[in-house]
C-alpha cells in the first residue's frame, strides 16, 4: 500500500515535472536492461530506440541500455521495474510466468513453423491480446520483439529423442520447456542466461537450446561440438515497461517513446531475420561446432515425443488460443 501510494505520487510528480518541462530540469531517464550481447536482435532494437529517443525527445527522455545482465538478470528484472529501478526490459515470453500462465503458449514445442506464421499470430486479436495478460501484475506489453526459432545444442550428437536421454540441459524458466526435456527423459535445468556458457565449458550441463544469434554471440558454439539444426521452439520476446511508469508520462511524451518504440521493433525483427541466416553461416564457418540436419523421419520423432505436452498446458493457455496460434502457420 505504501509502496502503491510512493509510486502514484511519483507518477504524478514525473508528469508535472515533464509538463512544466523547464530549461533546466533533468530528463526523465529510461534505463533499458537486458541480459543478450548489443550484437543481437534484442541488442541491436534496444539501442535503435535509444538513439531515436534520445534525438527527439533531447532534454526531455533519455535512453540508458544496460546489456549483457550488466545491470538486472533474467530472474529479478521484472521485480526490479515494478520497484521502479529499471524502466524496461524485454524479456523471453518464457521467463512470464511468475505473472502470467497464458504466455506460456509460445514455449510449446514445434507450434509454429517458422517467424512469419509467429507474425501473423501476433498481429491478430489472440495474439495482441495476450499483450495484456500482465496487465494485473502492473506491467505493459508495449510489443513483441523476434529473435528466431530455437535449436539444440549438445556435447553429444543429437539425431532422434533417444540420443537426449539423461543428458542435463539448461532452459529458461518454464515449465513448458521443462516437460518438453521430460519427454525425452532429459534432465531439464532452470538457469540465467548469464550462466550458460561457464555451464557449458565446465561440462556441469550437457547442452542447450537457443536461437543462432545467441549461440553465437555468447560462443556456446565453442564449447559445444554439435548443434541439431531442430527449429522446435520459438524464443521471442515482450517488451515492457511499469504501468505506473508509463501513466506518468504526459500523452504526447508517451506518443513519441511508443512511436519510437515501434520504430526500433520493425529494426529489431530485421535484424533476427538477418541474424538467423548470418550467425548460423558464422558457426559454420568457424568449424567448431558440426551442425546436424535432421531427416524428416527424425525430425517426425522428436515431434512425436514432444507433442503430448501441448496437452499438458492446454488448460492453463486455452485450447482455442493453442488451435489459433497453429492455424497462424501456412
Ligand atoms: C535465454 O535465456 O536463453 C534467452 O532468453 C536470452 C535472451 O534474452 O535472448
Amino acid at each position: 500500500m505504501f509502496r502503491k501510494v510512493c509510486l502514484s505520487f511519483a507518477a504524478v510528480a514525473l508528469s508535472a515535472a515533464l509538463m512544466a518541462a523547464p530549461a533546466f530540469s533533468k530528463p526523465v531517464i529510461i534505463k533499458f536492461s537486458h541480459v543478450v550481447a548489443e550484437n543481437t536482435p534484442k541488442g541491436q532494437m534496444a539501442n535503435k530506440f535509444r538513439d531515436l529517443v534520445n534525438e527527439r525527445l533531447k532534454g526531455k527522455v533519455e535512453v540508458e541500455v544496460y546489456p549483457n545482465s550488466q545491470l538486472f538478470g533474467d530472474n529479478k528484472v521484472l521485480e526490479a521495474m515494478l520497484l521502479g529501478d529499471v524502466q524496461m526490459a524485454a524479456p523471453a515470453l518464457s521467463k512470464f510466468s511468475r505473472y502470467t500462465k497464458k504466455l506460456q503458449l509460445f514455449d510449446l514445442p514445434f507450434l509454429f513453423k517458422d517467424i512469419a506464421s509467429v507474425d501473423r499470430f501476433q498481429q491478430s486479436d489472440a495474439g495482441k491480446g495476450l499483450l495484456n495478460s500482465i496487465s494485473k501484475k502492473g506491467l505493459i506489453g508495449l510489443g513483441y520483439l523476434h529473435n528466431g526459432l530455437k535449436q539444440l545444442s549438445s556435447s553429444k550428437p543429437l539425431r532422434v529423442p533417444a540420443d537426449a536421454k539423461g543428458l542435463k540441459f539448461r532452459i529458461m524458466s518454464s515449465d513448458v520447456l521443462a516437460a518438453q526435456f521430460k519427454a525425452v527423459k532429459a534432465t531439464p535445468l532452470k538457469k540465467p542466461f548469464s550462466e550458460v556458457f561457464t555451464l557449458l565449458q565446465t561440462k556441469a550441463i550437457d547442452g542447450q537450446e537457443n536461437t543462432w544469434s545467441n549461440i553465437y554471440s555468447k560462443k556456446f558454439f565453442e564449447v559445444q561440438p554439435y548443434i541439431t539444426e531442430s527449429n522446435h521452439g520459438l524464443l521471442d520476446y515482450m517488451v515492457v515497461t511499469s504501468a505506473e511508469f508509463w501513466q506518468g508520462l504526459p500523452e504526447d511524451v508517451r506518443a513519441e517513446v511508443k512511436k519510437a518504440m515501434e520504430e526500433a521493433i520493425a529494426f529489431g525483427n530485421k535484424v533476427a531475420l538477418e541474424k538467423s541466416l548470418d550467425d548460423k553461416q558464422k558457426i559454420i564457418d568457424s568449424k567448431r561446432s558440426e551442425i546436424i540436419t535432421l531427416t524428416p523421419e527424425q525430425r517426425a520423432q522428436w515431434v512425436e515425443v514432444m507433442k503430448p505436452v501441448w496437452k499438458e498446458f492446454e488448460a492453463q493457455v486455452g485450447k482455442d488460443m493453442i488451435d489459433a496460434a497453429y492455424g497462424s502457420n501456412k
